[in-house]
Formats: structure tokens, C-alpha cells, sequence
């Protein structure tokens, strides 16, 4: 499917922004493993955890979901049934991390598949630490790839001085130790997304954290909680970019999720000028705050080390934006993002030059000269929601007409996002 967007140069209005993927993925596997029940508000109903509510009800957990809420019927830490059938996790990434330590603590075999484009990601580096906590993993083919299938194991603590900061192989870590007979340590070069620790302190789990260190002691049992899921930063940006960019916007965006392990966008765009007032601050699970943003002219940056594992997700909406602004941007240390759902940094380059962008992309450092004006091009999304939702803004700084092809992609992240979208062009 295709969508169409052409320029424009005035957006108003207001967002709500929905809520958090990577909270709300960990939130409906802790609530499963949990004694009790986990109600949580502003849950993200889209594909990708959708997906996560499949299998954990294919493992036995039931989820019922009401006007407003998602209630998961937790059944304790080994109360997973065994499969009838292979657990198909999508598209999301995610979910193929989080569940492989929990499936090897339980006392069945299981096997766990997934899209075309998730059998085509390597899993072995976040699959090291948890077999070298005795889990007992095997690739279905030769190629480090899924489906993979996990036999029942005994779960050892380990130390684990992590070469990269990733968020999701520190969850696999964490989820897996709740298992261990002893203590883990991890220690990160940079800190990664915090959700799992604050969740599992929320659910009851024993950790003691600094920056860049955890130690988690095994969990007796987690209790299940009342929690409210902050709204999704990395949707955020996209309409944070896109009232940026055009000529004369000026848009609220509501209950923003603002951990400060996450929010590297912000602090990115205020050091290249953009007008951002932050209101509203509250405290919860994690901070939210609204935003309201002001077409501003932007200049170029230079981003590497700890800000990148704190916008990882937004590197694709970041090149765009970079275009826009005066001089020169340089990212580097994103080497990890070739193997997200796409090859994210060279599928975004590629479409930005279509669009008339002076970009380079070698290795894990991108350049882009902004300034140069953009123009309406045919975009291949390669299925990918943040290639699909970043080009969605770009067209509205290009002149013309521009198609994306895969456009449906969005749903993964963000069901609804072109009608949103929508409502913020001028009556
Ligand atoms: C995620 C962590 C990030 C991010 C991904 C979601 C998570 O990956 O890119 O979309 O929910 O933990 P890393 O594991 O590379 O940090």
C-alpha cells in the first residue's frame, strides 16, 4: 500500500502521544511472570505488542483488555504452559529478546519464529550472555538467525561486562537472571534504556543500580501492579520534527514519556536551536511532560558516544532533520542500527539522496550537509515504520509530491499516526 504526502507549511494542533513500545512489551511479560494481576493504563495497542500478547497467550496467560486498560492475569515466575504450537513473535524485535531466558527457566521445550524480516536478523550477541547463563539455545538453521529453539536448562548468575549499550541485551539478561541461583552483574560502556529496572523494582524484583551497573538478585516471585505507560518518545519525534521543519507550526504534544535514559532527541535538537517548551512535568513509573514546538532554523551537530544509545530510534528522523538544518551534522557509533528492522541508516540515506539530500553513510558514521531543499520522490519503506514515519515528515518540507510504498508498516509502532498526522494540517 502507498500513501501520498505533499508539502505543507503550517501544522497546529495537538498530539497524545500513545504510549511507550518498549515499556509496554516488558510491562505484559513481567505481568505474565508475576502473582496476581498488572492493570496498565495507556497501553500501546500496536502490532508489535499485539504480537507479545499472542504468545504470552499462547503460553498460558490470559489478557483480558477493557475501555481503557490491559489486564494481565499473571501466573508467577514458572506458571507458563507448554505451547501447542511455535510462538510467532512478528516483527518485533523485541519480543524475540525478552522471551528466550524466561522459556529455557521453564520445564518445556519451545520455538520461537517470526516475520520474514525478523528471520533475517542475527541474534547471537544478545544470545551469548543468556546461554552463558546455562541456557540451552539452538538455531534452526545455520546462520544465527531464528527460529530458534529452547530446551528446558538449569539458570546460573553471571558477570557480564557488556562490549555494547543495548537495552534489549541487558532486558534478556535481567529476565533471565530473575531464573539464576545466584546474582548477576552487568556492566554497560554507555547506559541504555532503563525500563526493565524500573519495571522489575515496580513488580518487586531486588536490583541495585548505578549508570552503568546492575546487580539483580534472583527474584523469589514478582508481585503483579497498577502501572501507567508513559507516551513513546520516539513517536514523539516525528511530530516534533515535522512542526520543526515547516515554515510556520506550532504544536502541542501530550504526556511525552521524558526518561532521561531515553530522551536524547530533546537534548539533540535544543543544542541545534530548535524551540521546545517543556510543561507539565510529572512523575510516575517514568517522568512525562508536554512539549510545545515552534518552527525554528536549525544548525548542524556532531553526535557520538553516550547521546546515541539515548536516541537510537530517532537516527533515522535525525537525518532528516538534518537536512534541514544549516552545516554540517556527523553521527557516529550507530554501527548497531544496521541490524534493526532494516539496514535503518542506509535505507534512510538512500532515500534521503532520492529526495535531492547530500548525505554519506560509511561504516557507523553518517554526514549530511543540510540546506539543500528536498523534493517529492517514490520512497521504499523496505517495511521498516521508523524509514515509513520518517519520510512521511520529510515530504513535508519537499516540494512536490511524495509516494511511500510499504506505507502500512506503520502499524507496528503506531497505528493511526497518517490520520494524526492529518489532523494537524490547516482546515
Ligand atoms: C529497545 C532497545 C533498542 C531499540 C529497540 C527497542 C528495547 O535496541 O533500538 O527498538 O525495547 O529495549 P538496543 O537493544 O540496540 O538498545
Amino acid at each position: 500500500m502507498s500513501v501520498f504526502i505533499e508539502k505543507t507549511d503550517t501544522l497546529r494542533g495537538e498530539v497524545n502521544i500513545p504510549g511507550d513500545k518498549s515499556v509496554s512489551h516488558r510491562a505484559l511479560i513481567l505481568g505474565a511472570l508475576a502473582e496476581g494481576d498488572t492493570r496498565l493504563h495507556h497501553f500501546l495497542k500496536a502490532q508489535d505488542c499485539i504480537d507479545t500478547i499472542k504468545c504470552l497467550q499462547v503460553l498460558g496467560i490470559s489478557i483480558e483488555e477493557d475501555e481503557q486498560d490491559i489486564i494481565v492475569h499473571g501466573k508467577g515466575l514458572y506458571g507458563l504452559s507448554e505451547p501447542g504450537r511455535v510462538l510467532d513473535v512478528g516483527n518485533s524485535g523485541t519480543t524475540l529478546r525478552l522471551f528466550p531466558g524466561i522459556l529455557a527457566a521453564q520445564n518445556f521445550v519451545s520455538e520461537i519464529s517470526g516475520d520474514n524480516s525478523l528471520l533475517r536478523r542475527p541474534v547471537d550477541q544478545f544470545l551469548a550472555p543468556v546461554m552463558e547463563m546455562g541456557a540451552i539455545i539452538s538455531f534452526k538453521q545455520d546462520n544465527n538467525c531464528p527460529p530458534l529453539v529452547i530446551l528446558p536448562s538449569d539458570i546460573h548468575g553471571i558477570f557480564y561486562d557488556s562490549p555494547i549499550a543495548s537495552a534489549q541485551v541487558k532486558s534478556s539478561i535481567l529476565f533471565t537472571a530473575l531464573y539464576a541461583d545466584s546474582p548477576t552483574t552487568i556492566i554497560e560502556p554507555y547506559q541504555s534504556r532503563n525500563h526493565t529496572e524500573l519495571l522489575l523494582e515496580a513488580f518487586g524484583a531486588h536490583l541495585d543500580c548505578t549508570p552503568l551497573s546492575i546487580v539483580i538478585k534472583p527474584a523469589g516471585q514478582l508481585t503483579g501492579c497498577e502501572l501507567t505507560v508513559p507516551g513513546d518518545i520516539s513517536s514523539a519525534a516525528y511530530f516534533i520534527t515535522a512542526a520543526l521543519i515547516t515554515k510556520d507550526s506550532k504544536i502541542t504534544l501530550r504526556g511525552v514519556g521524558m526518561n532521561p535514559t531515553r530522551n536524547g532527541f530533546i537534548d539533540v535538537i535544543l543544542s541545534m536551536g530548535a524551540d521546545v517548551e517543556i510543561l507539565n512535568v510529572k512523575s510516575g513509573l517514568e517522568p512525562t511532560a508536554d512539549l510545545i514546538v515552534t518552527s525554528s532554523s536549525l544548525h548542524g551537530v556532531t553526535l557520538s558516544g553516550e547521546i546515541i544509545p539515548r536516541t537510537l530510534d530517532e537516527i533515522p528522523i535525525l537525518m532528516v532533520l538534518s537536512c534541514f538544518a544549516e552545516g554540517i551534522t556527523v553521527i557516529r557509533d550507530n554501527g548497531e542500527l544496521r541490524l534493526k528492522e532494516s539496514s535503518r541508516i542506509d535505507v534512510t540515506a538512500e532515500n534521503l539522496r532520492k529526495m535531492g539530500a547530500n548525505i554519506t553513510a560509511t561504516g557507523d558514521s553518517i554526514v549530511i550537509e543540510g540546506g539543500h531543499p528536498l523534493h517529492g520522490a517514490i520512497i521504499g519503506t523496505k517495511y521498516d515504520h521508523r524509514v515509513a514515519m520518517s519520510f512521511a515528515i520529510a515530504a513535508l518540507g519537499a516540494t512536490g509530491k511524495t509516494e511511500l510504498i510499504g506505507s502500512e508498516c506503520v502499524n507496528i509502532s503506531y497505528p493511526g499516526f497518517y490520520d494524526t498526522l492529518k489532523s494537524l494540517f490547516p482546515a
